[in-house]
């Protein structure tokens, strides 16, 4: 395949990597998308994010919205976009669970993208000690808990300023990190270090809200202006196209039935649909590549809700997704079918269950009417 024959070309030859890689979109490749051509739709929004992440009033800037509806696609190709430096993480994949470690990756990651130099300097600094081989300094924070994550990015931004550079920060899922409290060094920066700007992204947006402290007072984010980004299931019209395009990029076409089963199945997520491609790329006949998506996209959607569920009160909750699923999707409906059911529920329990679903991103709330915006989630209630 095309996209394939480019991979490997370019690492022969950087002159082909330019020719081929440009030529070529791929939308049906399944990791996130780094390059604007691959990426359907988005134009408009990667020219105003790079635009927000070049403009040095903008501080911090939040991207949300639903699991695989291409955040942190469009977080990669916007950074890489913005030929602004930048460090991204993806928290899931940090020792988000501990503070130091998770203190100590950021730092080293920092240093990849800053260069040794500029980090010594910043560590020295701090320690106020002038130790003379590679690394000592590192080694000094790492082992030396009392200098802290504010001293170092306060130097961090004093040699940033001194050579008139500017720094991204970008935290990827960063609603993990509220179990660490980062939220108190990230308002930090937002107040004092106008070298460093953050992006921060999440699909659980209730915990997102609740860690930018758009919903308490007392949050250190509180309170601080941003840019909000979200990126949204696409229409039918957008979805059908997307398809239409992606199958013209493999040479194949598909027929105006199978569009329409793909949506009626998968909806307007695009992580689904990519799949769905992902397997035709594969010469999978579209019946199988279908099921073979409903099949394992069930699967993760519910292991999600599996992590979801652990330590809270299962059966409820599985309740109460199960009714919204089933179309019983108003407050006093759901509290009936309790009763129904001969399950009793307070008023105020009911309330937190919502509360937490929606938070969580599994079901979403449009006045007065709640649903569960996956329908592979669905899927999988149904079994
Ligand atoms: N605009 C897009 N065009 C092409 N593929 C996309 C687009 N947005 C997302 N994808 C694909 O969908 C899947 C989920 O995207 P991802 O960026 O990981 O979403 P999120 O971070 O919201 O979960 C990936 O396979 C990605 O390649
Ligand atoms: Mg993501």
């Amino acid at each position: 395949m095309l996209a394939t024959n480019s991979e490997v070309l370019v690492t022969n030859s950087k002159a082909f990597k330019v020719v081929l890689l440009s030529e070529y979109k791929m939308y049906f490749d399944l990791a996130p998308k780094t390059k604007k051509e691959d990426l359907y739709g988005m134009d408009f929004t990667v020219d105003s994010l790079v635009s927000y992440l070049k403009d040095p009033s903008v501080r911090m800037i939040i991207i949300k919205g639903l699991r695989r509806t291409g955040k942190t696609s469009l977080l990669n190709v916007a950074l890489e976009e913005s030929t602004t430096p930048f460090l991204k993480i993806d928290v899931r994949e940090s020792p988000y669970y501990d503070r130091t470690e998770f203190e100590k990756d950021l730092i080293l990651k920092i240093k990849e993208t800053v260069g040794e130099p500029l980090i010594e300097k910043v560590l020295k600094r701090i320690s106020g000690v002038g130790l003379s081989y590679k690394d000592v300094e590192a080694k000094l924070y790492l082992e030396n808990k009392t200098i802290a994550i504010s001293s170092f990015f306060a130097q961090l931004n004093t040699e940033l300023k001194a050579k008139k550079k500017h720094l991204i920060l970008a935290f990827d899922e960063v609603q993990l990190l509220s179990k660490i409290k980062f939220d108190n060094p990230l308002a930090a920066i937002y107040d004092n270090y106008s070298c460093l700007k953050l992006v921060l992204s999440g699909s659980e947006v209730g915990l997102l809200d609740k860690f930018i402290g758009r919903k308490d007072g007392d949050a250190p984010l509180f309170g601080r202006g941003a840019i909000e980004i979200e990126t949204k299931k696409l229409e039918p019209e957008q979805a059908s196209q997307f398809l239409k395009e992606g199958f013209a990029q493999l040479k194949k076409s598909l027929s105006l039935q199978e569009i329409k089963e793909v949506l009626e199945q998968l909806d307007g997520i695009i992580g689904w649909a990519t799949l769905y491609g992902w397997f035709r790329s594969k010469n999978i006949a579209h019946k199988t590549a279908l099921l073979k998506v409903t099949k394992e996209g069930s699967k993760l959607a519910k292991k999600e809700l599996e992590s979801f569920l652990n330590n809270r009160n299962r059966v409820a909750y599985t309740m109460v997704l199960k009714l919204i699923a089933q179309g019983h999707n108003q407050w006093g409906i759901i509290k009936q079918q309790f009763a129904k059911k001969d399950r009793a529920v307070s008023d105020r329990q009911l309330d937190l269950y919502l509360k937490e679903l929606i938070d969580y991103n599994f079901v979403e709330k449009v006045d007065p009417v709640y649903s569960v915006p996956d329908p592979l989630l669905v899927r999988a209630l149904g079994q």
